[in-house]
């Protein structure tokens, strides 16, 4: 088991994308965790690759990616305010609670600030305490509902 210090935070590499999808198929099963609007699979690491390859960050220890993190930043016309969002952040569940989370998420914001993002934005389902909590550790707050609607297209003439 890998002591903190051994812990390497750095920006993702080409090789390191198949390790990064397979650890979120462990982590964002598709009951837990996941949501109507974004689904883990693999056009979420490719295209974030492509897009933002700086926001995506691995967790490294024991020669394996343990961890990662993952976003975007977003602009909003009309104001000066620069968004910064969290969408992903995964923890091999055997690396849990050894802040490797904390870490890969200081890294993230460090690296959002330094691309004039002033707020930061984190989503998760209602139900996912651990990450709840993970999330008021690191200083969020202001939780706020969204609810979501569905119409069934099928028709029954
Ligand atoms: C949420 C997640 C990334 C946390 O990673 P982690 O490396 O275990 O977190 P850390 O060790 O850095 O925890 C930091 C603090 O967050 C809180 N926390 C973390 N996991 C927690 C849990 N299961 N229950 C309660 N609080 C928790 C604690 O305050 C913890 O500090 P402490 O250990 O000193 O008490 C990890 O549980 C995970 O991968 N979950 C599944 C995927 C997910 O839900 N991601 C978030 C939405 S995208």
């Amino acid at each position: 088991m890998a002591d903190r210090d051994y812990v390497e935070i750095r920006p993702a590499r080409i090789d390191d994308l198949a390790a990064i999808f397979h650890l979120g198929e462990r982590v964002f099963t598709a009951q837990r965790f996941t949501n109507l609007y974004r689904t883990w699979d693999e056009y979420e690491v490719t295209w974030l690759f492509n897009s933002d390859p700086e926001l995506i960050l691995v967790a490294e220890a024991d020669d394996q990616v343990v961890g990662f993190a993952m976003g975007t930043t977003i602009e909003k016309s009309r104001t000066a305010w620069n968004y910064g969002h969290l969408l992903w952040l995964g923890v091999a569940p055997g690396y849990a609670r050894m802040g490797i989370g904390s870490m890969l998420f200081d890294r993230f914001r460090a690296v959002v600030e330094e691309l004039g993002v002033r707020i930061m934005l984190v989503d998760t389902q209602a139900d996912n305490e651990p990450a709840i909590a993970f999330f008021r550790r690191k200083g969020f707050g202001n939780p706020t509902d969204h609810v979501y609607l569905t119409l069934n297209l099928e028709k029954y003439d």
